[in-house]
């Protein structure tokens, strides 16, 4: 569709009343996306790949099913287009130059589950920059990038993109079904550029800092901290530059 608020917010609605497992809901342009932690999403009209699906999971698999998403759009992104892309806990697609220059957030997720009865439904949005035709916006400038400037050849369509994005969505939830979670989350772990790395963590408990060090099988993040071991199912991610950490 050209425009709407959320595609998120649509095919939640349409999964109440009855959407099936598969449906792809794509929209040009929103004017009231969402984003995680209850943020908004802005969008400028045609940079990007607005677009959400719905799964109807088994209910052990939901809450690794935003980490599987990462996995598989970075595995989409260098497997296809040779993009250097990583994970940032639990599933912001970065940028991860290989001279060191700053990471940059090219892609967002967000998971949004309804459960109606026995019926559980999970609609997993995706806003991918492909390209910034008209410049980076300012005010995100600092923070993101597009695949344009990740990637030597062509950009690609918006509708080749996605269709390599769903396959590799779908070879996970292979994965995931056939070899189980802890086969998964090894593959996480490989691309997952928070591991190792000193992390300050906003969780609707608080801020956490110290060193990520594990991925657990419900995908929550093991933190050591100066008072031991905390594991964080929420929050926003944050890298500390080497020249920042406390020791
Ligand atoms: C984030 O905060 O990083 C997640 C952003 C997710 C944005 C996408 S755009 C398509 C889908 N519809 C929405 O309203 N949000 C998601």
């Amino acid at each position: 569709m050209k425009e709407t608020g959320s595609t998120n917010a649509d095919l939640l609605a349409a999964s109440r009343q009855g959407a099936k497992e598969g449906v792809v809901l794509l929209a040009e342009h929103q004017n009231a996306g969402r984003g995680r932690q209850g943020r908004t999403w802005h969008d400028s009209p045609r940079n990007a790949l607005l677009v959400s699906w719905l799964l109807r999971p088994v209910q052990s698999t939901v809450t690794v099913l935003p980490l599987l998403t990462g996995l598989a759009i970075a595995d989409a992104l260098k497997r296809a287009y040779g993009a250097e892309v990583g994970v940032k806990w639990p599933n912001d697609i970065l940028s991860v130059p290989t001279n060191g220059g700053p990471e940059r957030k090219l892609a967002g997720i967000l998971a949004e589950a309804s459960i109606q009865g026995d019926d559980l439904a999970v609609v997993i949005g995706m806003g991918l920059n492909i390209e910034f035709r008209d410049g980076v916006p300012d005010e995100i400038a600092d923070v993101a990038t597009d695949l344009a400037s990740l990637i030597s050849g062509p950009v690609p369509e918006r509708l080749e993109l996605l269709t390599q994005i769903l396959i590799s969505v779908e070879n996970q939830l292979q994965l995931l079904e056939t070899a189980g979670v802890s086969r998964l989350l090894d593959r996480y772990r490989s691309c997952c550029v928070t591991l190792g790395r000193e992390v300050r963590l906003e969780t609707p408990g608080g801020v956490i800092n110290g060193r990520a060090v594990d991925i657990e099988e419900s995908g929550a993040l093991v933190i050591e901290t100066s008072s031991g071991r905390v594991s964080v199912s929420a929050g926003d991610t944050h890298h500390v530059p080497p020249s920042d950490d406390a020791g």
